[in-house]
């Protein structure tokens, strides 16, 4: 297909992964400008409407994550302003954000998620917790972030209630999630096509915000030594995750594989970190598309959709 709109990449923001946003947009407005389009890079303020005006934008590649780029919000914007984007549209975004929305989702769409209570209080959630019945150890995470922010895991009653305010502190509403032992896996979605699944082994064992962004603390294994039929599982789900919220163009649904083999969706992340280095890049890679062909068949597919 050939390009010849000038193109906004869309990155920074106010969500608390501006940091990881700034280095994935960057990431892609080189890749972009590598091929020749045009390309002006934006950070995303309270002047985002005049700034797309001024620079003539007339599609735009998101590449923020979190809240405000990934929720939903920057979408409808765009549609009102009629300029094209790149991903999944107001709805699928807004579902995907909200923890609880999706797992719903997953569950009627006949896809494992880990047992779960959401909570609005301390108190409460102290109690619910402990009541719950899926015992510890609990996963503690707020409603609607992004990068393990405010997530952990609690092996020890005494740990509950900062971690409780730990994950309130991102919102009015957290998740308590049964712990589930095992591998964690992340499934890249590009089209129509699930792309190699990669195994992430963190060094901690816990995939932190630190594990996530400090190069050599997390190994990766693409694609995981497990039997060809339960790869090819694991990429099922992660396509019905993706369908069942309504995702399009692309997307990156993060899993744990329990040590029966049995995959339980976690979340869809429908703006993944796009760095070089990032998982969806990493999976892109190992079906064929560098940086470049990514970034261009992400383009492609949003012009395509609203073509
Ligand atoms: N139910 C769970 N069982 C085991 N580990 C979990 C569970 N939920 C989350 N985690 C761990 O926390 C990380 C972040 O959780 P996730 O739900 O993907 O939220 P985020 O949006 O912050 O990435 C996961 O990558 C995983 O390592
Ligand atoms: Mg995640």
């Amino acid at each position: 297909m050939k390009i010849d709109r000038r193109i906004g990449v869309l990155m920074g923001g106010t969500s608390a992964e501006r940091e990881v946003s700034l280095r994935s947009g960057k990431a892609v407005e080189a890749a972009l400008r590598a091929q020749g389009l045009e390309v002006e890079a934006i950070d995303v303020g309270s002047d985002i409407v005049e700034e797309l005006r001024g620079k003539r934008v007339e599609v735009a590649f998101i590449a923020l994550h979190g809240r405000g780029g990934e929720d939903g919000t920057i979408q409808g914007l765009l549609e009102w302003l009629g300029i094209r984007y790149t991903g999944s549209g107001v709805l699928a975004s807004a579902l995907a954000m909200n923890k609880v929305y999706s797992k719903r989702l997953f569950q009627s769409s006949g896809l494992l998620t880990p047992p779960y209570q959401a909570l609005r209080s301390v108190d409460d959630a102290a109690m619910s917790a402990l009541l719950g019945g899926f015992g510890l150890p609990v996963v503690v995470k707020p409603l609607e972030e992004g990068s393990t922010i405010g997530v952990s895991i609690v092996r020890e009653e005494e740990e509950l209630e900062p971690a409780f305010q730990r994950a309130f502190d991102h919102g009015c509403c957290i998740l308590v999630e049964k712990y589930i032992a095992g591998k964690e896996i992340t499934v890249g979605i590009l089209g129509e096509e699930p792309l190699p699944p990669i195994e992430i082994v963190p060094a901690s064992g816990f995939y932190d915000y630190r594990a996530k962004y400090t190069a050599g603390l997390t190994q990766y294994r693409v694609p995981p030594s497990l039997p060809r039929p339960l790869l090819s599982r694991i990429q099922e789900v992660g396509m019905g995750a993706h369908r069942a919220l309504g995702c399009s163009g692309f997307s990156r649904v993060d899993l744990r594989l329990d040590d029966d083999g049995a995959p339980y969706v976690l979340e869809v992340n429908t703006v993944p970190g796009m760095t070089e280095t990032s998982l969806l890049p990493k999976a892109a890679a190992a079906a064929g598309y560098d940086f470049c062909a990514l970034t261009r068949k992400i383009l492609e597919l949003a012009l395509q959709e609203a073509a």
